[in-house]
């Protein structure tokens, strides 16, 4: 029994050295070829990065929908009634300007979709419901480009930080099978170039929160030829230039725009690319869905960053001009649109454009149908159908520097006007409309909007909504008009303009003299004083005693229901926006 015992604490003690030497062993040989990077090394490395990968794939970032916005931007038909939220990443405090370059929205079935540059994909009803989704975009091998930045073969070159973009995702209905298409710059690591990529994916479902999409579940369709080196001049991969943008037309022709990626004999070593007819840059290239060949289309695009086939058949594109001459084109097979040879732009340099026949003139190509002078960096284009009947039918072009939407009032085929929609400076990267008619925006700030169109708060639409709400006796509430109709004679009662007096629609509840109006009378300038009920009604009754000095002048206004229904209006006009 004793030696029994003795045996097998010797076998216990001789096994636990033998698995610590084991041990010692494994962690020095993981060491040395950690060390020495041997054979296996590269096997854990890809493992380990597998991995990683595959983490940030199974937790993309989370939205942040607790930055929410509501605002109304008025325009010259109707009045945007605007909602969004910022979908940043974790850990980018809001608001970061200008951080993400890139990105795409589509529709599928009743919400919208949008691609992140990091290649996330989120799903939105609204503003306030934008949540993450099971799909991932392609691979455009970020990893492998990085790599090779390290490399000597790449020694000296210049690289932006976002060369490899995700340029646009569109869902499409071709023959019985839905498909989700992106497109993206794609890095080749063997050859050392890059191509404009395109990928599809089937849909199992109509619903974002019902599909699962891995990064390798995307079939690569189309590489645009030849695979361009990197330039040594300038930055090696100019990603921003790199079009991208797609338009279907059923059954089965798919049109996608395909940039210059810069390479226009100006700012690098190569040769341009728009003239050449034996590359598929610079072109608008044409795709049969059922082979999935690509032919070219159009010959002489920049950089078309939107791309629109309107519902009369007319295919438009939006293109980047360098200095001035961002255009609006009508796409016409066959067709050449003169760049780099042509443009209603100059070189940055203010000059001629190096190979230029013309000094920002459009005289021997097909002409945009319209353009833009400066450029205000115009995106994406969307046609505007069940919006609101006061821009339904016209074109709306989205702008980076211009920070604008651009309406576009279509009149015979030809631009009659462009209104300006001002979004405060906010690049707008995509301009898409929902299927239920909404418009979303998407901007470099990371910020996915939502605008509706409502009728403008005019005042005679704000007086209509005020009498319906409230129930004066008949006589009173003419009397309250016509009063309202005499301050109109001086004020501004709906907006901010500053007439000859003050505006009034934020009065109510402020500071006395507190808007922009800038000849106060000393007397109204110096009272510190609210606009309560009770100091409306003292000054509306005799301004003079209120504020001796006041150039407002006497009214002959009494108390009674008719000074309360003229001070209530105040009330509800300040609660409108
Ligand atoms: C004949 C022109 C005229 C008419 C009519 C008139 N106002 Fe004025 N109102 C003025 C001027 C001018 C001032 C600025 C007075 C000053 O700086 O002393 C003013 C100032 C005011 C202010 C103070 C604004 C501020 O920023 O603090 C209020 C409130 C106001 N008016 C209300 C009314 C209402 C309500 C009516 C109609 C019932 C009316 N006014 C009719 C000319 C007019």
């Amino acid at each position: 029994m004793k030696m029994q015992r003795v045996h097998i604490a010797l076998v216990a003690v001789l096994g636990a050295g033998l698995v610590v030497l084991a041990c010692l062993f494994s962690s020095f040989l993981g060491f040395e070829i950690a060390k020495r990077k041997i054979t296996p090394y590269g096997l854990f490395d890809k493992v380990h990065k597998k991995i990683e990968r595959l983490e940030k794939r199974l937790s993309p970032p989370a939205p942040r929908t607790d930055v929410f916005k509501d605002y109304k931007i008025d325009t010259a038909l109707l009045t945007l009634h605007v909602q969004s939220s910022y979908v940043g990443v974790d850990g980018i405090p809001y608001p970061q300007k200008h951080r993400n370059y890139g990105g795409a929205l589509t529709s599928l079935g009743d919400q919208v979709l949008l691609l992140t540059n990091d290649g996330s994909f989120y799903a939105a009803h609204s503003a306030k419901d934008i949540h993450r989704t099971g799909i991932r975009a392609p691979d455009r091998h970020l990893d492998a480009y990085l790599r090779a930045q390290q490399s000597e073969a790449l020694a000296g070159y210049q690289h932006l930080k976002d060369a490899l973009r995700y340029d646009d995702i569109l869902v499409i209905q071709a023959d019985a099978q839905s498909w989700l298409l992106a497109s993206y710059t794609e890095f080749h690591e063997e050859a050392l170039c890059y191509t404009s990529t395109l990928a599809r994916v089937p849909l199992t479902s109509q619903n974002a929160d019902e599909l699962n999409i891995l990064e390798s579940d995307w079939q690569v369709v189309l590489r645009t030829r030849p695979c361009l080196p990197l330039k040594a001049h300038y930055n090696a991969i100019e990603g921003h230039m790199a079009g991208g943008r797609m338009a279907f037309s059923p059954p089965h022709t798919l049109y996608i725009t395909s940039g210059d990626y810069h390479i226009d004999g100006m700012r690098s070593n190569l040769d341009a690319l728009a003239q050449n007819p034996d590359v598929e840059y610079g072109k608008i290239l044409a795709i049969d869905t059922r082979t999935w060949e690509s032919r070219v289309f159009t010959t002489g695009n920049r950089n078309p960053q939107g791309l629109l086939l309107a519902p009369d058949g007319t295919l438009y594109s939006t293109e980047h001009g360098p200095k001035g001459g961002d255009e609006l084109n009508i796409l016409i097979e066959g067709h050449n649109y003169g760049w780099p040879l042509e443009s209603y732009g100059t070189a940055y340099s203010g000059g001629m454009l190096r190979d230029a026949t013309t000094f920002g003139r459009h005289d021997h190509y097909t002409a945009p149908l319209f353009a833009w002078v400066p450029s205000p960096a115009i995106s994406n284009l969307a046609f505007l159908e069940n919006f609101n009947p006061h821009w339904d039918g016209d074109l709306l072009a989205g702008s980076l520097k211009g920070g604008s939407l651009y309406r576009l009032r279509l009149q015979q085929g030809r631009v009659a006007y462009s209104e300006q929609v001002s979004f405060g400076g906010d690049r707008l990267r995509y301009v898409h409309q929902h299927s239920d008619g909404r418009i979303v925006i998407w901007t470099d700030n990371y910020e996915l909007l939502f605008v509706e169109g409502v009728e403008r708060d005019t005042e005679d639409n704000l007086r209509k909504a005020f009498f319906a709400e409230n129930t004066y006796d008949a006589l009173v509430a003419m009397k309250i008009e016509s009063t309202l109709a005499s301050c109109q004679e001086c004020h501004a009662m709906v907006g901010a303009e500053d007439l000859n007096a003050p505006p009034l629609q934020h009065i109510f509840n402020s500071s006395v003299a507190s808007t922009h109006y800038r000849a106060y009378s000393e007397a109204l300038a110096t009272m510190d004083a609210t606009w309560t009920r009770e100091a409306l009604s003292a000054f509306l009754v005799s301004p003079g005693d209120f504020a001796p000095g006041t150039r407002m002048p006497p009214l002959g206004l009494s108390d009674g229901p008719v000074l309360e229904g003229v001070i209530d209006y105040l009330e509800y006009i300040n609660n409108q926006y």
